[in-house]
């Protein structure tokens, strides 16, 4: 069916577009979230214009004004959206010819729709990406808490989930710190690189007009202006860059998400999530379930697929603008919301989680956690090779299993039955605490070191470069 008139290319179409092409070519359902930026861009750009005596003052601020209204409008949920304009950028500018006549026929000079989308664009990644420093920012405040907090407490550290050796929790919760730092470090450096404003490109070549790139990139947050307006129209590296730090972020979350739900199994039982971050089951009465990990660790697979979305809708586009490029928004859109709300429902369940340290303590010395440390002193106090430090201590595990014992509960004659090289002091160093204690290694898991962690962290709790600066 073909749509009578043409709203909007009247001068060269006679017929409108068929049902079906309005469909596939509308993006108004999606791009309506960019009406922020588009109507702050097109601020900036008919203040520019005026300034330059492209427009006249009185033609500017009624564009101004009316863009102001029109803002308003879509606020308080009254503006009509139409797919029939298209996008954001002709309904707007549909909407403010209705407002203020005429003269809203002046405000696309000296500008297309191409430099138009990348600068809403990117001025929504550049404004989503730092507000998620904020939240990242957050969870990290949560994990110092929960590693102050728990400096001292014990727990098994894996290796192929396989009890290794001891560590504490806080020493635990910094790795997390670590990882979401260096997230804060990839989004910083993003916006860093983002942080040109493509608008005054034009359709791809710039224009005969005498506009003021640097008042417009000023204006709307920019350091500078894009240099090449072929490559202004065409990148959406921008959005890639922010795609791949949330897809490495969301992996991060997805891991964690993943350590709560084996932590607060029964059969671990090292945290109890809090009931505002737990779920029931409709037929067990005795389940808590962790729900809201479960799906942050699903999550990744969307935030992972908008990467792939938007690579492949990039690769093989030639030079400049093509229309695939609209469905650059819907993915990141997707991964920018449920990636928020991740990163925000970690932060509530690591707050509020209750750490149980007995649980945590009893596993820590199981498994033969110590193993080493009783290796390391034969190293250290006998001057052993490590090899056969490795081998004696090896069958003093073997004992302690054949007995179904710790390794601490071993008496010196057996230990010393196995070797005589060993005295009571190996004893000592069979403790979990003493184990922990004796990691004193720079980033080593010794209690002193993670108090010591934790206010380097505190101390650059500003710095958004991450524990390597950039
Ligand atoms: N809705 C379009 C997009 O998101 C805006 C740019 C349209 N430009 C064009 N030449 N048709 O990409």
């Amino acid at each position: 069916m073909t749509k009578p008139g043409n709203k909007m290319w009247g001068g060269r179409f006679a017929a409108g577009p068929d049902a079906v092409m309005e469909a596939i070519n509308a993006s108004i359902d999606f791009d309506r979230k960019l009406y922020t930026q588009d109507i702050a861009g097109s601020k900036a750009h008919a203040r520019m214009l005026a300034r330059q005596g492209i427009i006249s003052a009185s033609d500017a601020e009624a564009i101004v004004h009316g863009l102001d209204t029109i803002a308003s409008e879509i606020e308080s949920g009254r503006f009509a959206f139409s797919a029939a304009l298209e996008d954001i950028h002709m309904n707007v500018e549909a909407r403010l010819a209705e407002l203020i006549g005429p003269a809203a026929g002046r405000l696309h000079t000296a500008r297309s729709r191409n430099d138009q989308v990348a600068v809403d664009f990117r001025l929504w990644v550049k404004q989503t990406a730092i507000r998620f420093d904020a939240l990242l920012l957050a969870l990290i405040a949560a994990f110092l808490d929960k590693a102050e907090a728990h400096a001292g407490t014990v727990m098994p550290g894996f290796t192929h989930l396989q009890t290794a050796q001891p560590v504490t929790f806080g020493h635990h919760c910094l790795a997390y710190v670590e990882m979401f730092a260096r997230d804060r470090g990839r989004l910083a450096d993003a916006v860093r690189r983002m942080d040109e404003c493509p608008l005054g490109a034009a359709a791809l070549a710039g224009t005969g007009f005498a506009i003021d790139r640097h008042f417009t990139a000023r204006e709307l947050g920019f350091r500078e202006p894009t240099r090449n307006s072929l490559d202004s129209v065409s990148d959406r590296d921008f959005a890639m860059e922010f795609l791949s730090a949330a897809a490495i972020c969301a992996t991060h979350l997805s891991r964690l998400a993943e350590e709560i739900v084996v932590w607060s199994t029964p059969q671990f039982g090292f945290i109890r999530l809090s009931d505002r971050f737990s779920t029931g089951s409709s037929i067990m009465p005795q389940k808590r379930n962790p729900d809201a990990a479960e799906l942050v660790r699903a999550k990744t697979g969307r935030v992972n697929g908008a990467l792939i979305t938007l690579l492949t809708v990039m690769k093989g586009l030639p030079l400049s603008y093509s229309k695939d490029m609209q469905e650059d928004k819907e993915a990141v859109f997707d991964a920018a919301e449920n990636v928020e709300l991740a990163i925000l429902a970690m932060t509530g369940m690591v707050a509020d989680m209750e750490v149980r340290a007995d649980a945590m303590a009893a596993a820590a010395g199981a498994g033969y956690s110590t193993a080493t440390d009783l290796a390391d002193w034969l190293v250290r106090e006998t001057g052993m090779a490590f090899r056969q430090a490795h081998h004696v201590t090896g069958r003093a595990v073997a004992l302690a299993e054949q007995k179904g014992c710790g390794l601490a509960e071993l008496t010196l004659a057996e230990l010393q039955a196995i070797d005589p090289a060993i005295d009571g002091r190996a004893l000592a160093v069979l403790s979990v605490e003493q184990s922990v204690a004796s990691r004193t290694s720079f980033g080593g898991t010794a209690p002193d070191n993670v108090r010591a962690q934790i206010a380097w962290w505190r101390a650059r709790r500003d710095e958004p470069t991450g524990s390597g600066g950039v």
